[in-house]
């Protein structure tokens, strides 16, 4: 068995438990958190027999071969690089980074150290999805023409309130795109992509008093295979948790599907292509975590592992995560540039820890 780590044990963690329990081939041994009463709990939880508040009790450990990073957005590359240093595959939950060389250097370490580094990216590994992509690959759709997407989530002034790091814009590095969007982009650029060029507007329209990021953004953008397309998404809707749609026109064919979980395809207009159903059995998976995180993180863990093993490539490497994260930049520059301003809001932030923020 391989042991594995898990770094942070908040909302996202469950998943990486169950990821890993699926593999068969791996083992969690340490949980993880600063919080010593969090890991505590997530250790009890999952029956995880070692825990710790330090990270690099985790990345000192000679048995432990994969470290899951689960933690505030900005401390995902400090922790990543230490793992990497003492020699561990690190799986990175989104955004793998807040800083374009961040990422290159994370590249740049793993394939020094001969280690694996990648970013968690799991609706690129939802059936449906999947099938969205291949029928697309396969020309079916004819040529590409636009593709709309957005998402619609209702966050409570509470849910950034009671956290050390959402809607903070040092810790978090945006809100409503680079967090709750950050899948719906990402499956636009995995469909469409690459993205040449952006033009967004953003604002807080609801949630000003608490936090410092957007809550309300919209963007174009346009394809390097011509195709146009725009992204909307606001966190203040809060008539529903959860609310996605993306909407593929091609010069042939016309697919729309959502990726909350279970998600659905709303119109398969795709001529000589046939949608094939969920089964009953991907239909009822359980979501470890919160329903709209859905199932996926367990195949994306297991592709994971299995490139750890020596089985197979990875199916999505480093530079597919940091091609995602380079576009929600270049979108909130260009909301900058359109009139966008990140505030400033008082309350307590968690500490960037000392013992990983060093390059
Ligand atoms: N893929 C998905 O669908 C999905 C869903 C939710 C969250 N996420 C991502 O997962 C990450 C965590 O989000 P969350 O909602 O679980 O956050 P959270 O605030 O619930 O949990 C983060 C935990 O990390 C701990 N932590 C912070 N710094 C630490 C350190 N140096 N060492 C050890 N522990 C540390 C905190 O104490 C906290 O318990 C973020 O990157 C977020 O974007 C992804």
């Amino acid at each position: 068995m391989l042991q594995c780590g898990i770094i942070g044990c908040g909302r996202v963690a469950p998943n990486h438990y169950s990821g890993f329990a699926s593999t068969g081939a791996t083992a969690v041994k340490w949980a993880c958190d600063r919080d010593a009463a969090a890991a505590r709990d997530f250790a009890a939880q999952f029956d995880i027999p070692r825990v710790t508040a330090d990270a690099q009790e985790v990345f000192d450990d000679p048995a432990v071969s994969i470290v899951s990073i689960a933690t505030d957005h900005r401390q995902h590359f400090p922790l990543a690089l230490a793992a990497i240093r003492a020699g561990k595959h690190v799986l990175i939950e989104k955004p793998l980074v807040l800083e374009i060389e961040h990422a290159e250097t994370l590249i740049a370490e793993a394939r020094r150290r001969g280690v694996l580094v990648a970013g968690i990216s799991q609706h690129r590994f939802d059936p449906q999805v999947g099938q969205v992509k291949r029928v697309i690959d396969a020309g079916a759709l004819g040529k590409l023409l636009l593709v709309n997407a957005r998402l619609l989530s209702g966050r409570a002034a509470d849910y950034f309130a009671e956290s050390y790091w959402r809607g903070l814009r040092l810790h978090e590095g945006g809100s409503a795109l680079i967090n709750q969007a950050y899948h719906v982009i990402d499956i636009v650029l995995w469909l469409a992509g690459p993205a040449c060029k952006v033009q967004a507007f953003a604002d807080r329209l609801v949630h000003g008093e608490v936090v410092e990021t957007e809550d309300t953004l919209a963007a174009i953008l346009q394809f390097k295979n011509g195709a146009v397309g725009n992204l909307s998404v606001t966190t203040g809707y809060l008539g529903t948790a959860w609310d996605s749609c993306v909407e593929v026109v091609g010069s042939a064919g016309r697919i729309v599907f959502d990726i909350n979980f279970p998600h659905a395809i709303h119109r398969w207009e795709v001529p000589g292509a046939a949608f094939k159903p969920l089964t009953g059995a991907e239909i009822n998976a359980a979501a470890p975590g919160m329903s709209y995180y859905g199932a996926s993180h367990q195949a994306q863990i297991q592709d994971f592992v299995q490139a750890v093993q020596g089985r197979r490539a990875l199916r999505f490497g480093p530079e597919t995560a940091l091609d995602t994260v380079r576009v929600i930049l270049d979108i909130y520059e260009s909301a900058c540039a359109n009139g966008f301003a990140w505030g400033h809001v008082e309350r307590a932030a968690g500490p960037l820890n000392p013992a990983t923020t060093a390059r």
